[in-house]
């Protein structure tokens, strides 16, 4: 029998990566940020000092590249080649520059056999953007979670606040919009509520309500499935 997918796709912002950990925890599930992936081959890229136009490189690059993840005691790890990326992948210089390796094709089918290996031995709660697209077609719960441009915006303020790091909102507004805006308009897998999702505005919503609406359409689909 199929591994169980929840698949949650959305744009920056909205939530996912706290909401997806804290289902996955409920569950016992495997909990997988897709991003992540994209942001360690980013890191490695920017550290070979490969020029983001150079797509035969970089594809070469992902090719001899070991990318794995650990999920325990709710804590997931990213390790690129053997070492653990799992901070150094967050800079606003990975943030910016991982659009360039997440628009190569040859680089998502790369991180799609990952992720879809993942499947074989663990249910999962998988979010990023293409998952319930592109990875998992045929996964049996599909959320897209959303907020307003304001809210994203004054999330990662706060956020970022808390790293000890003062950023102008307005400028943290920018950022996000052009980050939607190119995940939305890229050729290759971009993101896109499909009609099979269930769509959850978090505006207005507490992380608790979040996680409660979710448990309670995986407990539908269970059934179900
Ligand atoms: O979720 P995040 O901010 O860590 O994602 C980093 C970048 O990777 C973002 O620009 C979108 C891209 N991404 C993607 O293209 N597909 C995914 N499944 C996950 C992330």
């Amino acid at each position: 029998m199929k591994k169980f997918v929840i698949a949650i796709d959305g744009p920056a912002g909205a939530g996912k990566s706290t909401v997806a950990r804290i289902v996955a925890e409920k569950l016992n599930f495997l909990y997988v940020d897709t991003g992540a992936m994209y942001r360690a081959l980013t890191l490695k890229a920017m550290g070979k000092k490969i020029p983001f136009e150079k797509k035969e490189q970089l594809i070469e690059m992902a090719k001899n590249t070991k990318i794995d993840i650990s999920y325990n005691d709710g804590k997931f790890k990213i390790y690129l080649d053997g070492q653990d990326v799992t901070n150094e992948i967050r800079t606003e210089q990975v943030s910016k520059n991982t659009s360039y390796i997440a628009s190569i094709l040859r680089i998502r089918e790369i991180l799609w056999d990952i992720q879809r290996k993942l499947r074989e031995k663990n249910n999962l709660v998988m979010e990023g953007r293409d998952i319930g697209s592109k990875v998992f077609p045929d996964a049996q719960l599909k959320i897209y979670l959303d907020a307003s441009i304001e809210e994203r915006a004054k999330r990662r303020y706060k956020q970022l606040k808390e790293m000890g790091i003062e950023e102008d909102f307005e400028k943290i507004k920018k950022e996000i919009e052009q980050r939607d805006e190119k995940d939305r308009n890229r050729e290759i897998a971009p993101l896109v509520k499909g009609d099979d999702y269930f769509y959850i505005d978090t505006t207005n919503l507490t992380i608790d309500q979040v996680v409660e609406k979710i448990l309670l359409l995986f407990k539908e689909h269970a059934v179900r499935s």
